[in-house]
């Protein structure tokens, strides 16, 4: 194992109410690494919500918000970072990490992100109205090929927080050891 194989931050992608956030939060206690969700970051940084930004902005301004985070945090060490679903539309982002970087595709499917977000309380602007499982049938068909650009991919539905949390936790050590 040289020591460039180390695995220094992990990304989790994967579409709306995938469970970037909860899992996230659960694998980097069990490093005992650090945990930054994009959203939440960038509405702290900004003190508005993402609802706003969108609805005041457009979805072009957030995208940027999402890339400038990227850039600053790309090189952030013991770290588990959770865009939100749409930051791998621009796929340069995820092509920039330097070497280091686990990425995990949490997959979903579109009924069950539906029905999570409806349930969640998040807003998410762009489920919002009419048709919102016609809708993340779309996204999802855009977006597929770009999330496949991870290094392992773990369905979730029906599997608990903490199942996915060991099993991203047992991909990591996979894949130190070479893959
Ligand atoms: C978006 C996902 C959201 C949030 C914004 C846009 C998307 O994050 O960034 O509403 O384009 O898929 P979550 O994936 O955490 O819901």
């Amino acid at each position: 194992m040289s020591p460039d194989r180390d695995i220094e931050r992990i990304v989790l992608i994967g579409f709306m109410a995938s469970g970037k956030s909860t899992v996230g939060r659960q694998v980097a206690t069990l490093l005992d690494w650090d945990f930054i969700d994009f959203d939440e970051e960038i509405e702290r940084r900004t003190a508005r919500t993402v609802r706003d930004i969108f609805a005041q902005d457009g979805e072009r301004a957030f995208r940027d918000l999402e890339a400038r985070l990227t850039a600053e945090l790309a090189a952030a060490q013991h770290v588990v970072l959770a865009p939100g679903g749409g930051w791998i539309t621009q796929p340069e982002l995820l092509r920039a990490m330097p070497d280091g970087t686990h990425v995990v595709w949490l997959r979903i499917s579109p009924e069950r992100a539906v029905e999570r977000a409806r349930l969640s309380g998040t807003h998410r602007p762009l489920l919002a109205g009419e048709d919102p499982l016609g809708k993340a049938v779309r996204l999802l068909e855009r977006r597929e090929p770009l999330y496949r650009m991870a290094d392992t991919v773990l369905d979730v539905d029906d599997r608990s927080v903490r199942e996915l949390a060991d099993e991203i936790v047992r991909s990591l050590s996979r894949s130190r050891a070479g893959r």
